[in-house]
């Protein structure tokens, strides 16, 4: 069984060999030679230049060789292209303007994504060229909440207090913004299955903010209506939902094949909540890899007996930082491997 063969087959809940491994921002700063070409170019050129974007998906490859690649990109993207501007900053991203008043709306135009989005089409084209049918490759995009709260709210690090004002005072403002959200994530997710992705994966990092209500009333329906439309692709959808463990069930009733858990849940616990029909991925914390070796691979192996290796893509439950240690994600990989049934 070969990589991509191994990821689809965890993502369908089939028999694997092993299961895949991959990592949430596994390209990025805690890689010495992304630091190197980051010194040259800005966020935003790394993402633009396909031969840039390209060696930075293979970097973590070469390095590790994880079962997938995930394209090198932003959520943010969208939001850019829709006319908001997008700057990276030391704080973290900031969105400007930010859109807490209707008559801000008209500037979030509709995209024609096959012009926004050319450079991503010809990325996701030239990996599988190269990686097919070894690897497996990811496209992804950000849910429509994640991206509304980075819109509406100064940053999703706060109470989203702005975006729950919106939400109950001018519903009908809050589902115009998350329905032309939408509309672009599907059809970026659309381009990017067609360039050749094997699987997409869906982040809505900031939904676990939300109270279980509130989870069904400001993001489900949206995620939801994301992944319908993403139905007769026949491509596997998996959805990430930091701090889920209240929501995971709600989040698995959009429909996702697979879903991406942090370490507030365990594996077998969101097995017993969610049943056979969905894959987990996740959901080791990100500070196991400052443990030992020893440390390290105890605690993988042991995530992957708690499911008996089934229906799971081994990951953490949250991205690499740029102070996650190179060695440890070296082990963390490896204990997947060495793990035999
Ligand atoms: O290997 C990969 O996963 C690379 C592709 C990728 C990036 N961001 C690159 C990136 C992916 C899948 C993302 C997703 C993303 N972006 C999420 C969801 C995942 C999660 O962590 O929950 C979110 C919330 C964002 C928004 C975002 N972009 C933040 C919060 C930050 C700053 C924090 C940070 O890590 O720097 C970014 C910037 C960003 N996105 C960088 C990279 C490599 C760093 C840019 C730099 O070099 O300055």
């Amino acid at each position: 069984m070969n990589s991509r063969e191994r990821f689809l087959a965890a993502c369908r809940g089939r028999p694997t060999d092993r299961p895949p491994v991959w990592i949430m921002r596994q390209a990025g700063r805690y890689l010495p030679e992304y630091r190197e070409l980051r010194k040259e170019h800005s966020f935003w050129e790394l993402m633009r230049t396909p031969d840039l974007a390209l060696e930075l998906v293979m970097q973590p490859l070469r390095r590790f060789g994880m079962d997938a690649a995930i394209l090198f990109s932003d959520i943010l993207i969208v939001l850019d292209a829709m006319g908001a501007k997008v700057t990276y900053d030391k704080g973290g991203p900031r969105v400007h303007p930010r859109v807490c008043d209707p008559d801000q709306l008209g500037f979030l135009a509709p995209v024609d994504v096959r012009q926004s989005f050319d450079y991503i089409r010809e990325i996701i084209e030239r990996l599988c060229a190269e990686l097919h049918p070894d690897t497996a490759v990811i496209g992804f995009s950000g849910a429509p909440f994640t991206l509304a709260s980075y819109l509406v709210d100064p940053g999703p690090d706060g109470d989203l207090s702005n975006l729950r004002k919106l939400a109950d005072g001018r519903p009908e403002v809050y589902r115009e913004i998350l329905e032309r959200i939408s509309r672009v994530i599907v059809d970026l997710l659309k381009l990017q299955i067609d360039a050749g992705a094997d699987v997409v994966q869906i982040f809505d990092t900031w939904a676990g903010k939300l109270s279980l209500a509130d989870y069904r009333k400001l993001a489900l329906p949206f995620s939801r209506s994301v992944i319908e439309d993403l139905s007769d692709t026949g491509v596997p959808v998996l959805l990430y939902v930091r701090n889920a463990a209240e929501l995971s069930q709600a989040a698995a009733s959009t429909g996702c094949d697979v879903l991406s858990i942090d370490s507030s849940l365990t594996l077998s616990r969101a097995r017993e909540l969610l049943g056979p029909r969905v894959a987990l991925q996740g959901n080791l914390s990100p500070e196991i890899l400052l443990e030992s070796h020893q440390v390290i691979r105890q605690k993988v192996q042991t995530a992957i007996d708690s499911l008996e290796g089934r229906g799971l893509i081994v990951n953490l439950g949250q991205g690499l930082t740029p102070t996650s240690p190179v060695e440890g994600v070296s082990t963390f990989v490896k204990a997947v491997k060495e793990w035999a049934k």
